[in-house]
Formats: C-alpha cells, structure tokens, sequence
C-alpha cells in the first residue's frame, strides 16, 4: 500500500530535488527484537540503522532477572553481523513480583539501564505485566533514588474505555498520579501517539520525556481501513485522528529536548497478522531512519533532525553521544518488501516503495 496520500498532505515547499544529511549516529529507544530465527532475520535492518537500541523485555517469558537480560543480550550480540558495533541496551520487565533489590542489582552491574511498565494485557506479551501500580511502589522507590528511567506503555486496560481514548485516560487516572507519588522518578512515556501525550511531556520535561514512532508520523487511523482493512498497519497504541498525527509531527520538529526516536518496530509473522485476531506490531525498523528524516525534511525542520535522533535520548539516559556520522540523502531508495524467517515473512513497513530518502553511508 502506498502511504503517499498523507506525505502529499505534508507540505511541499521544502521539497528540493537532491541535498544530504549528515548527523551523528543515531539511536533507537524502543525496539522488540525477538529472539532465535526472528533476531536473525530483523536485527540486520536496525544495525544498519542505529548504534544502541534499548530492547524491550516482553519476549515469552519475559526478561525479568538481571541472569535473563544478561543471556539475551548475549543472544543479540552474537547475532549481529560481522562488523557489527550495534550495542543493545537492556531493560527489565516488571512483574507484580518485581523485587527492588534484582531492579537494582542489574542497574548497578550495568546489565540493563531501565524498567519496561507494560499494565497487565496493554499490548503484546503484556499478559505478565502489572496489574495494580501501586504494587510496585517500592520498586518505583528504589529506581527513583537509583536515577534508573521506568519505560510506560501508557495505555489503559480498561476494557470499557474507546481504544482510541486509552492514551488519554491513562495519563489522567495513572501517568499523572504515579508522577505525584514519584516525584523524582525519570518516566519514558512510550510511543505517544495524542495530543494528550505532547502535552503531558512538554509541561513535565526534563523528567518526563516521549519516544515517537516513524508510523505514527505518517499514518492515522483512517489509514488503517484505506480500501480495505490493513493489518500490517495495525499496532498498540493504535494510530489515532490526523490532528493527533499533526501534533506528533509539531512535537518532534520543535526543537523539544523530551522527544526522541523510538520507532517500537515489532515484527510479527505474515500468519500472526493476517489471522482472526491480528497481533499488534508494525515492523518499522526497515524504514524507520528514511521515514523520520522524511517527515523533518517536509516540515522545512531539517536542520532539527539531530537532535532528534541522536542528542536528546542520550542526554535524557546520561549516556554519551555517538561517535561517528551517518549521511542521508534525497535519493528515491527502496527497502524489500518483505523479510523471510523461518517457512513464513514479515511485512516491512513502506517495504516495496519508493521512498524520498536514502541512506548513503556511516562513518565510524
Ligand atoms: C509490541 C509488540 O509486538 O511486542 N506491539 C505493538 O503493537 N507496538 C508491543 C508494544 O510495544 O505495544
Ligand atoms: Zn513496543
């Protein structure tokens, strides 16, 4: 499917016929790489994009021990493709048994740098998550004195609550009260897809700071039923209104220091989406870099890239700046369509069209 009927929307005026880019190496804050063949398969698109990534735990079972995370993270490593630099960060997944001291433990040994909050059967792999926040007030303790950053799928799980309003009422009757109880804790409130979201982070930077998606800067909710339903469009939250899409694109070109790539690729097999009950994920890892710079590049915001994708998420995680550059271009690329694993594929996402921009190299 073509996604050009919402770039067309976009402003045209910034749209020159060639020019580069060079940034710094950019990161990736949330990212589900799977394991076994599925690792195998995805991990080479987003080492080809991004130096770090911050894993998310909610592989089955999930990640929750410092001895778990370690073993994963070795799994990725040894995945990687020769050459490869790309460093995974790790991250725990909390359960309504997590115990501080494990939390801290691995944060100290440097085995993970955060804790994922999935509230219990949010999204995929969520059904081990939390089911009553206030049963992980010690742990929220703990990681606040630690400096350690709690990751939010901010979704409620309501099941009377408009899935399209689940966003906004869980930064009302959970995000808000949790940072009251909280003062201190430094919160990710992932994949933010509202205005709610926009609005929320910006009055609570710097401890509160936002990941946005490639996807939701280019598709809204009416995208997700053009011509037809789209299951590979289909991911949590789910993409909302095009004044919300509007918001995400302002929010990311502001020049706002709490907002940062986190583009949530979430591969799911070819049969998992085109199935009675599709699975949520969209597999935006591919793309993702030719996506954002698109988008910034519309917005006349190029020169605000950067700091986008490679200056505010390590400077909201305390952690260094890349060395090195990676050099885009307004070339027309294409990335395959689909990625084989195992006896069935994966949906890329904007796999198989033409898209504006190109990555042209990285210098180490
Ligand atoms: C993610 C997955 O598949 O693991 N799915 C998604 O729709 N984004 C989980 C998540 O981040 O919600
Ligand atoms: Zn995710």
């Amino acid at each position: 499917m073509s996604l050009d009927h919402l770039f067309d929307i976009a402003s045209a005026a910034s749209r020159a016929t060639n020019g580069t880019i060079s940034i710094r190496r950019p990161d990736d804050w949330h990212i589900h790489l799977r394991d076994g063949a599925m690792l195998r398969a995805v991990l080479p698109f987003t080492e080809a994009q991004f130096a770090r990534g911050i894993i998310m735990p909610n592989l089955v079972p999930p990640i929750t021990t410092a001895a778990e995370a370690t073993a994963y993270r070795d799994r990725i490593l040894s995945a990687r493709a020769p050459g490869s630099d790309f460093k995974p960060l790790m991250t725990c997944y909390l359960t309504d048994d997590a115990r501080p001291d494990e939390l801290e433990r691995g944060f100290v040994e440097g085995i993970w740098v955060a804790a994922k909050l999935y509230p219990a059967g949010a999204t995929t792999n969520a059904h081990s998550g939390v089911s009553d926040l206030k049963r992980i007030d010690p742990v929220l303790d703990r990681m606040e004195r630690l400096g350690m950053p709690l990751l939010v799928h901010g979704e409620s799980t309501d099941p009377q609550v408009d899935i399209f309003d689940r966003e906004a009422v869980f930064i009302e009757n959970a995000l808000i009260p949790l940072m009251a109880r909280h003062q201190g804790l430094k919160i990710v409130f992932e994949h933010a897809t509202t205005v709610e979201a926009v609005d929320v982070v910006s009055s609570h930077a710097p401890r509160l700071a936002a990941t946005i998606t490639p996807h939701h800067l280019v598709i809204n909710r009416t995208s997700l039923f053009q011509g037809g339903l789209r299951p590979h469009l289909y991911c949590l939250p789910v993409a909302k209104r095009e004044r919300h899409r509007l918001a995400l694109r302002r929010a990311i070109t502001s020049g706002a220091e709490c907002f940062f790539i986190g583009t949530d690729t979430a591969p799911h097999p070819r049969n998992r989406k085109q199935a009675d009950c599709c699975s949520a994920g969209v597999f935006a890892g591919a793309t993702a870099l030719q996506t954002y710079v698109q988008v910034f590049d519309e917005e006349g915001a190029l020169d605000r890239f950067e700091a986008f994708a490679a200056l505010n998420g390590p400077k909201f995680y305390g952690l260094p700046v890349n060395a090195g550059t990676i050099t885009l271009e307004r070339k027309p690329s294409r990335v395959a369509a689909a990625v084989a694993v195992d006896d069935d594929e994966v949906v890329v996402f904007r796999g198989g069209e033409s898209l504006p921009w190109s990555i042209a190299g990285i210098a180490p």
